[in-house]
């Protein structure tokens, strides 16, 4: 009996790619690839790119990937049984013989969640009092219905009555997150009851969970969330990414709050860049995420003192990135949702876009609180501010802020000029005593630096592997996925020789499967991306090299060094003498991909 996995393969194939998505897109012939504008970002120029070979298209620009499935999911808003029906109908395949049990498990966890998602929906239509509540708290129709937002009735088996009449497994819906298993183990019961129900979807527009808020104070908690499910995953997860994706990308700029019902209001008042972390800290899969749409972020977190070091912690987070970050300055007390209900719409413009660099915003925040009114609140406030100083690396960056605070210094009477100098040497004594950790900072910047030149050889030996180049074909027993230096060319790695291992080639669209967002951006990006010069096998025999030299440097680095350890980098550094790694190294300078000699380290 044909799996849907059996069936997707033989549209694939019956399918071309090109024409499809030629009916939405205009495409020309660039090298080996199509290219066009693409249809899930605003652009001027093309960057939405399709290759025929690998039945597969990329946007560099958004970094929206996927195959025809995919692209017709997005492109028409279906779900995947959607697609696969009206694909196969293209192709002439006959999918009768699917069952909806044979539907994978995420497809069949989606179609529950898109189940519940319409029971609550309707749910909120009938009864007056979550409706009400909703109206109270300023949601407009249309708003309410953009988010989908729905209501769970006080009953222990509302949605699971519901769910069974449907047919639905309740072991299955249990799995999804929305019932739960009873203690005697003899039933199932709604794990929503008497809330608001937030569905939390992905860029594809699937429900991938549930955020439910009590509608009274007492009833705790306040919000509950869906648990982690296969779909759901709070740290990757973006509250209204689906709706604020275009935005951010044609803005160039993302707002970033902490509730659902600060998006909510956001998207509402017209900030429709928003997206909303689901009540966890900020992660770095978030900052992925988000940095395939912009580098641009403002952070509009609650004014309360948990807001404002949630906020920094974030902001540096963004910082080490490479994102230009700012935090907005919101009124003591509130939140976005809480603003923009009372109608502060403008105010709350303009604290976005007079949101403050992390620097200037502890520094502001800190003078504020300050009573420089007095001479010893001035020493006070310079002394907390000689410390924040104290940590910012470049020079020049410092002099700036100097110029600033001098004006609250006690020598500001006698003259700029020894008010400056006086600051300038607080900030030095702080810096200095620090300074331990200052040349840990500077050894792990050089570090990055060096992984890019790393990073570029992992990556040219992920596309050598991919496109099945000739001179590949002994890697995968010379290299290991572990060997691999980043988590995230680790799991590409992992992917790619999974596929290799199991089928002796790889497809880009099964790769794509089994990826993770940031992953398979990645993945899809190397093996189209034009502009790579041929890989020679003295090149890639360079990039194996360079990354186990790296391995066994991060072995040698590492705190504990078990003797077996020892053994494998004298190994690894036998062979790299062999294979002559100073030819290799100076071909990796020559041609740019590792830094100069000067900015060597050691
Ligand atoms: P409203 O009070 O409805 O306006 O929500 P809010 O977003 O202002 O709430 P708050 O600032 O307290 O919380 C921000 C986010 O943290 C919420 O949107 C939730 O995602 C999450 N959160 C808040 N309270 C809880 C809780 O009790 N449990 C869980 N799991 N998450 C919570
Ligand atoms: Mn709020």
């Amino acid at each position: 009996m044909a799996d849907t996995r059996d069936v997707r393969e033989e549209i694939r194939s019956r399918v071309d790619i090109l024409e499809v998505i030629s009916e939405h897109v205009t495409l020309k012939r660039v090298g080996r690839n199509y290219m066009g504008l693409c249809p899930f970002h605003t652009e001027k120029t093309p960057s939405f790119s399709v290759s025929q070979e690998y039945q597969a298209y990329h946007c560099f620009g958004c970094g929206e990937h996927g195959d025809v499935f995919s692209f017709v999911m997005k492109v028409d808003g279906l779900t995947f049984p959607e697609a696969l029906e009206k694909l196969a109908k293209r192709a002439g395949v006959d999918i009768s013989r699917l069952q909806t049990q044979q539907f994978s498990q995420k497809d069949q966890l989606v179609r529950i969640n898109a189940l519940a998602a319409s029971y609550y929906r309707e749910l909120l239509r009938r009864v007056q009092t979550p409706m009400s509540y909703l109206k109270e708290r300023g949601f407009a129709d249309e708003t309410i219905q953009e988010f989908r937002l729905g209501y769970a009735a006080p009953a222990w088996d509302g949605l699971t009555s519901f769910l069974t009449k449907k047919g639905i497994n309740p072991a299955d819906a249990a799995r999804a997150g929305l019932l739960i298993k009873s203690e005697r183990g003899d039933g199932y019961y709604d794990r929503f009851r008497n809330r608001i129900m937030f569905p939390i979807l992905d860029i594809h527009e699937q429900v991938i969970g549930f955020g439910g808020r009590a509608l009274s104070n007492e009833d705790q908690p306040k919000y509950l969330n869906s648990p982690e499910t296969p779909l759901f995953n709070k740290t990757r997860a973006l509250y209204g990414l689906h709706l604020a994706r275009k935005k951010i990308a044609e803005a160039d700029q993302a707002i970033v709050v902490e509730g659902y019902t600060d998006a909510i209001a956001c998207h509402q008042a017209g900030f429709r860049n928003c997206v909303a972390t689901l009540g966890t800290s900020l992660t770095r899969e978030h900052i992925s995420i988000l940095s395939r749409f912009t580098k641009h972020i403002v952070l509009a977190y609650d004014a309360d003192s948990a807001g404002v070091t949630a906020a920094l912690r974030a902001a540096s987070m963004f910082e080490e990135a490479g994102c230009d970050v700012r935090i907005a300055r919101l009124p003591g007390g509130d939140d976005p949702d809480s603003m923009l209900t009372k109608g502060l719409t403008a105010e709350f413009a303009a604290a976005i876009s007079q949101a403050l660099p992390i620097v200037d915003y502890q520094l502001v925040t800190l003078i504020e609180k300050s009573d420089t009114t007095t001479p010893e609140g001035r020493a006070d406030m310079l002394k907390a501010a000689t410390r924040i100083l104290a940590g910012i690396p470049s020079q020049i960056e410092r002099e700036k802020y100097i110029r600033a605070l001098a004006r609250y210094h006690p020598n500001f009477e006698t003259g700029t000029t020894k008010a400056e100098d006086h600051l300038r040497k607080d900030i030095d004594l702080i810096a200095r005593r620090h300074q331990r950790n200052h040349i840990r900072d500077t050894s792990s910047a050089k570090q990055t630096t060096r992984r890019t030149a790393l990073e570029k050889a992992e990556l040219s030996i992920l596309r050598a592997l991919i496109r099945g180049e000739a001179s590949a074909t002994n890697i995968t027993q010379e290299l290991r996925p572990e060997d691999f230096s980043t988590e995230i060319t680790k799991s590409a790695a992992e992917i790619v020789y999974g596929e290799l291992e199991q089928k002796g080639t790889v497809s880009l669209t099964s790769l794509l499967e089994n990826a993770r967002d940031e992953v398979g951006q990645l993945l899809a990006s190397i093996t189209m991306q034009e502009e790579w010069e041929p890989i020679t096998e003295k090149f890639l025999s360079g990039c194996v090299a360079l990354v186990k030299r790296s391995k066994a440097k991060r072995l040698r680095t590492s705190d504990v060094l078990s003797p077996y350890r020892k053994g494998e980098i004298l190994d690894i550094e036998e062979m790299l003498k062999k294979q002559g790694q100073r030819q290799m190294e100076q071909y990796l300078r020559e041609t740019g991909k590792l830094p100069p000699v000067g900015e060597q380290e050691e």
